[in-house]
């Protein structure tokens, strides 16, 4: 059982890893401002845990050193030993809207960047040097190969993957300073689906601009039509390839990971997160359709700029270095992302 600080656990991702870090014995102090998600959804991953004393929440910026420091002590007083603390962070919280960061990159910068240095200036003045790093596909820009290796160029074409490449030199620097700092970055493909509870689940403010959540309003009546964006591209059917990843699979994959890092010796790990398995735009809506028994309505409208033909993980090396791979398919994604959107039209304000 380790002691953890997840910052941004209330969002998307960071619900569904707290809730399988619950499940795995753990011990949580969460640090979200909810920006992008509600307190509801720690609520309901503490009821689905029934581990109401093993999460601590506090509301709090990651910007802002006073607040961190808050985690960190408050994790302190609930144990009542001076000497506990936390082991480990698993580092969620940031911004991730691709069109926003082109017009609001200061945000951008600010929040993931200076938000994820402050976070390790907390972490290392605490003696905590253990980290997973949410990182992103988005870094390898328009990809030379797919499917994508590592050691692929790091070439991103936007603001918020040019910050989450920031954090990860930084995470790098830290590394290669050889004063015991046991890092992960975890790439992640295309997240998707929710617990099959149907209680927690995907809830962007505004309208969502990934396909998954808005198929998923269409088919709940709170949107048109899908826009796909062309049906040009050099595919099998025209429309663009991603590999989707259950966001169950991908809590596992964080699971593993830390307990990797908490039992070998300090270094850094750098995984792609991906099933390996390209899908596309149409093929995607077709599954929908047939788990929600309903047609979702769409249009083909002009190719989204920044968007790729093609991407698709090679992870091959998280199979083999940490024994991680995805084990849910896209009837799973769309069946648990259906039961999530079907049960809560309105995401947690319902
Ligand atoms: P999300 O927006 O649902 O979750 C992020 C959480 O961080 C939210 O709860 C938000 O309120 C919180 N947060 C934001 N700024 C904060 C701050 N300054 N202080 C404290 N909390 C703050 O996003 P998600 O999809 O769960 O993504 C989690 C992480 O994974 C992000 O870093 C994102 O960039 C990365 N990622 C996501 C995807 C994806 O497709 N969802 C893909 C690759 C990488
Ligand atoms: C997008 C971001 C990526 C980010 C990821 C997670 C861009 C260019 N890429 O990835 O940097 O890491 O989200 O936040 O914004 N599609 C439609 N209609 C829609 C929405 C999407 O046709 O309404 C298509 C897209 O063109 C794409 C596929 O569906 O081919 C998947 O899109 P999306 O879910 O936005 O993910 P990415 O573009 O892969």
């Amino acid at each position: 059982m380790a002691n953890l600080l997840i910052t941004g656990g209330a969002g998307f991702i960071g619900s569904h890893t707290c809730l399988v870090f619950l499940e795995a014995g753990h011990e949580l102090i969460v640090i979200d401002n909810f920006i992008n998600s509600s307190p509801e959804a720690i609520k309901r991953v503490v009821q689905l845990a029934d581990a109401h004393h093993r999460l601590t929440l506090v509301e709090g910026d990651i910007c802002v050193e006073a607040d961190v420091e808050k985690a960190f002590t408050s994790f302190r007083r609930k144990n009542f030993l001076f000497h506990s603390s936390i082991d480990a962070v698993i580092h969620f919280a940031g911004l991730k809207a691709v069109g926003e960061s082109r017009t609001n990159p200061l945000d951008y910068w600010g929040v993931n960047v200076n938000g994820s240095y402050t976070l390790l200036k907390v972490m290392a003045a605490h003696g905590c040097r253990t980290i997973v790093f949410s990182s992103s596909a988005t870094l390898y820009g328009y990809p030379q190969r797919v499917p994508i290796p590592e050691d692929a160029p790091i070439a991103p074409i936007n603001p918020y993957g040019q910050s989450k490449a920031a954090v990860e030199q930084l995470l790098a620097d830290l590394a290669a300073s050889e004063t015991g700092w046991r890092i992960a970055r975890l790439r992640y493909f295309n997240p998707v689906g929710a617990h099959p509870s149907g209680m927690i689940g995907e809830d962007p403010c505004g309208i969502p601009n990934n396909l998954f959540p808005f198929i998923s309003q269409v088919a709940a009546g709170r949107r048109i039509n899908l826009k796909v964006f062309g049906n040009d591209w050099p595919t099998f059917d025209g429309t663009a390839i991603r590999d989707y990843i259950h966001v169950l699979d991908l809590a596992a994959g964080h699971l593993i990971t830390l307990e990797t890092l908490l039992s070998e010796k300090p270094q850094m790990l750098t995984l792609n997160l991906g099933s390996g398995v390209g899908l596309s735009v149409l093929e995607v809506v077709a599954e929908f359709e047939a788990v929600c028994g309903q047609p979702i309505p769409y249009e083909i409208v002009t190719r989204r700029f920044g968007d790729a033909a093609k991407t698709v993980a090679d992870s091959s090396l998280a199979e083999t270095r940490i024994g991680w791979r995805t084990t849910r398919n896209l009837t799973e994604m769309c069946r648990d992302g259906w039961a999530w959107q079907s049960a809560n039209p309105y995401g947690y304000a319902n």
